[in-house]
């Protein structure tokens, strides 16, 4: 962490949680953080299934911010089972995840389509956390940094330094995901000083000293402290463990 960058901590609930238990979750946050509130210094998200978008936003007065878990590239039209940036926002949310592995794993998603649902997110002001990471194989033959460059390169075709300062990118090596097997915090430093060595480069050092690099893979109340400390790791994105508003209570609560 850099104490010029706010610290940013997003739940991604992925395929769990009805509108219902979306309210009743804020309302085990609030009382889990009782009297001392959410931290002044930390940024708080929550990326709901769409379906309890609207519940998420609407049902707290904690100030955590609602993300989509995906954005569609066009602003309306014959896409069955999408969304527009346009119906996120009118359902609460203030940014979007794109790129997830899972979507690359399970549907198909490609650096080409993240780069086309990255450009509509931004065009339509929506905080986009773009995510991208290894996998297992690529990490044992050595190719975890070419694969990143490559996410990177792609994710970010044809964008301008102003539009890249706007960005979160989330480091989530897909070999720590859902596993119980943490990135260590070298490993997590390395991948993220190389993503911001890479960027600097292409769109110059001053537009990339804003952009949070959020780690995620398996973090937990426990690892969190840890994961934080590193330079140039700027928050976190967390899947299992922010599905219960006590831990999720006390990764914000990770100072
Ligand atoms: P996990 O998921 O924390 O359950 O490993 C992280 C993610 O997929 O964003």
């Amino acid at each position: 962490m850099n104490e010029s960058r706010t610290p940013l901590i997003i739940g991604n609930w992925k395929m769990h949680k009805t509108a219902a238990e979306a309210r009743s979750f804020f309302a085990d946050l609030a009382r889990e953080l009782g009297s001392a509130g959410m931290p002044a210094d930390v940024e708080a998200g929550i990326a709901p299934p769409a379906t309890a978008l609207h519940a998420a936003a609407e049902g707290q007065t904690l100030g955590v911010r609602v993300y989509g878990q995906n954005v569609h590239w066009a602003t309306h039209g014959a896409y069955t089972g999408e969304l527009s940036a346009a119906m996120l926002t009118e359902a609460g949310a203030a940014g979007a995840l794109i790129g997830h592995s899972e979507r690359r794993q399970y549907f198909g998603e490609t650096d080409a389509t993240v780069n086309q649902r990255l450009k509509a997110a931004l065009a339509a002001d929506l905080q986009a956390v773009v995510c991208i990471g290894e996998r297992l194989e690529d990490r044992k033959s050595n190719q975890t940094l070419d694969v990143i460059a490559r996410q990177l390169d792609g994710a970010l075709a044809d964008l301008e330094a102003a539009a890249v300062a706007r960005l979160v990118l989330a480091y989530e090596p897909v070999w720590a995901i859902g596993t119980g097997e943490t990135a260590t915090p070298d490993q997590a430093q390395e991948v993220h000083s190389f993503i911001r060595t890479h960027l600097a480069l292409r769109f110059g050092a001053e537009t990339l000293a804003a952009v949070r690099i959020l780690y995620g893979g398996s973090v937990t109340p426990e690892n969190v402290a840890i994961l934080l400390a590193q330079p140039d790791v700027d928050g976190a994105l967390v899947g299992g463990a922010s599905l219960d508003a006590g831990k999720f209570a006390k990764l914000l609560h990770f100072r």
